[in-house]
């Protein structure tokens, strides 16, 4: 059977990140979280649904006991610029107030919709909150929002795979890829 790379070669300009490289930062990161959250409990807290994957990889690496929570949320507006400011679609099943809590992201770009996110679990009284994200472009930063784990800081370049969309397209794909621009511009506005 083909693999993905072949079955999409007309529509993927470069491959970004092998499902080896992928893999083996994301045991690295598991690893690191598991030290720093020795003789703790964490409330592992993800945002569906790009970081689908990446959560579900991360918390097998994870040998300190943790709980699973997601939750959905939308921007406000149908512009990709805006302030940041979400509405929860689907909110926590349980209490953080108290706990360790641990947001797990697919991507940070302008890191509005992450700060406005942090904001707002804070308000919750967790014990404390740290943030882990795959990607991060740190070009396109908006607002200065504190980063605890970084997979893999990436150039501005829409990518798609690993959980990361286009257009609701490629979140399947299992390495990280950048799109031909035709492809984009053949869909249009989306993502
Ligand atoms: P921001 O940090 O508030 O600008 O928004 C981050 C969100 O935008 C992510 O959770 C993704 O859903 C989406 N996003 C940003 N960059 C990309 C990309 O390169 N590929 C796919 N989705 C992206
Ligand atoms: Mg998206």
């Amino acid at each position: 059977m083909p693999g993905f790379a072949e079955l999409l070669k007309d529509e993927i300009q470069e491959i970004v990140l092998s499902e080896d490289q992928i893999a083996r930062r994301v045991r690295e990161l598991g690893e690191e979280i598991s030290r720093d959250y020795q003789g703790k409990e964490v409330v592992v807290v993800s945002v569906l649904k790009g970081a689908v994957m990446f959560v579900a990889d991360l918390v097998r690496h994870l040998t300190v006991p943790c709980s699973l929570e997601f939750m959905a949320v939308s921007s406000y507006g149908a512009s990709t610029d805006s302030s940041g400011v979400v509405r929860i679609i689907k909110d926590l099943d349980e209490s953080i107030e108290g706990r360790h809590v641990l947001v797990v992201e697919d991507i940070i770009d302008t890191g509005l919709t992450l700060n406005y996110l942090r904001e707002l679990l804070l308000n919750r009284k967790p014990a404390s909150l740290r943030i882990c994200t795959l990607l991060n472009k740190p070009e396109r930063r908006a607002v200065d929002v504190p980063v605890d784990y970084v997979g893999f800081d990436i150039p501005n370049e829409f990518v798609v795979g690993y959980g990361l969309d286009y257009a609701e397209r490629y979140r399947n794909v299992p390495f990280i890829a950048v799109l031909r621009p035709e492809v984009y511009n053949k869909r249009g506005e989306g993502a």
